[in-house]
């Protein structure tokens, strides 16, 4: 059932989120195949967005800055490529702070942000509808990767689909396809998609941007077993785990993993499981493009292209394109 909540005169929530039984499936299931993994989006609690952007505020990591850069510095150009626009959808918003720099430039009517941490989700609309007090908002707190087919009432067509942050590198080569189609049925007709795309660069440079020397990235990489701790229960000894994150450059992906210093006995709802020392779990790719390369997959999804804009180091890309 959707839970639906007017919080403000120009604030609407819609409550997506998946239930806690999903989500111990969805653990069990991952965390008990022969190479256990977890998907990213369980970094992704209070805690796990606040560690997150404390990521992107660390000298290392350029991906945020750099687009926050080319955001700023082309929002006008882009807009002229665009007609209107007055609807955008965000999946995977968190703190809502790229769209501030384009809604001074943009001037749209409706935003639409998607975010499966409710309450940094609820903390970042709630400031932006006070700082824009003509602007409609309908936040939906969901499973982005779930939620492409939304309520009829949050159907909106000829919508600008926002997706920055390069968020698109954690999906896998095989998946991304089909996820970037969901993106264009979520633009609908006459829309459009407005997507980061980070750039491949020495290893240097990727390995110091996800092993920080603050720390941040170890804490967001181990939060995500602490998350589970506090929803479902599992007993992990965050103590006996280590971060763990470097290039592969044969997949073309920085790789994280969290390893057991120790074995590790956890609770699954009803079942037990025990992970022995020295077992890495998988906790993320991110997978690094290049300008032509990600134009082939925007036009395999069934987009146009409309333009793309880079830095002059050619760290990150933004991509344009019309469905
Ligand atoms: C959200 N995503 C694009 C980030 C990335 O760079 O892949 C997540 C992240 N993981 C570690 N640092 C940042």
């Amino acid at each position: 059932m959707t839970r639906q909540q007017q919080l403000g005169p120009n604030l609407t929530f819609y409550d997506l989120h998946p239930p806690a039984a999903d989500m111990l499936a969805e653990v069990r299931q991952s965390l008990g195949a022969p190479q256990p993994s977890l998907h990213p989006k369980f970094f992704y609690d209070e805690t796990g967005s606040a560690l997150f952007d404390r990521i992107t505020r660390t000298p290392e990591y350029y991906p945020t800055r750099t687009e926050a850069a080319l955001l700023s510095d082309y929002a006008e150009e882009i807009r002229a490529r665009l007609a209107g626009p007055h609807t955008i959808a965000e999946p995977g918003a968190g703190s809502c702070e790229k769209i501030r720099l384009l809604l001074d430039a943009w001037q749209p009517q409706h935003y639409m942000p998607l975010e499966i941490s409710r309450e940094c989700l609820l903390d970042a609309s709630r400031r932006l509808a006070d700082d824009f007090p003509q602007l409609h908002i309908t936040a939906v707190c969901a499973d982005y990767c779930q939620a492409m087919t939304l309520p009829d009432t949050l159907v909106r067509p000829g919508r600008v689909v926002f997706f920055p942050g390069s968020t698109i590198g954690n999906f896998e080569p095989q998946d991304r396809t089909a996820f970037l189609q969901g993106l264009h049925r979520l633009a609908g007709p006459g829309g459009a998609l407005l997507i980061g795309a980070d750039l491949h660069k020495d290893s240097h440079r990727l390995n110091a941007a996800y092993n920080d020397e603050q720390g941040h990235t170890a804490a967001f990489n181990l939060n995500a077993l602490q998350h589970l701790n506090r929803e479902l229960d599992c007993g992990f000894n965050t103590d006996g785990m280590r971060h763990l994150a470097f290039y592969n450059p044969a997949r073309e992906r920085i790789e994280m993993h969290l390893e057991c210093l120790c074995d590790q006995h956890i609770r699954l709802g009803e079942t037990a499981l025990t992970l022995q020392a020295g077992t890495r779990i998988h906790t993320e790719n991110s997978y690094k493009f290049t300008v032509e390369g990600f134009s082939a997959e925007l036009a395999r999804a069934g987009f146009t292209p409309l333009g793309c804009w880079t830095d002059p180091d050619q760290l990150f890309s933004l991509h344009l394109a019309k469905t």
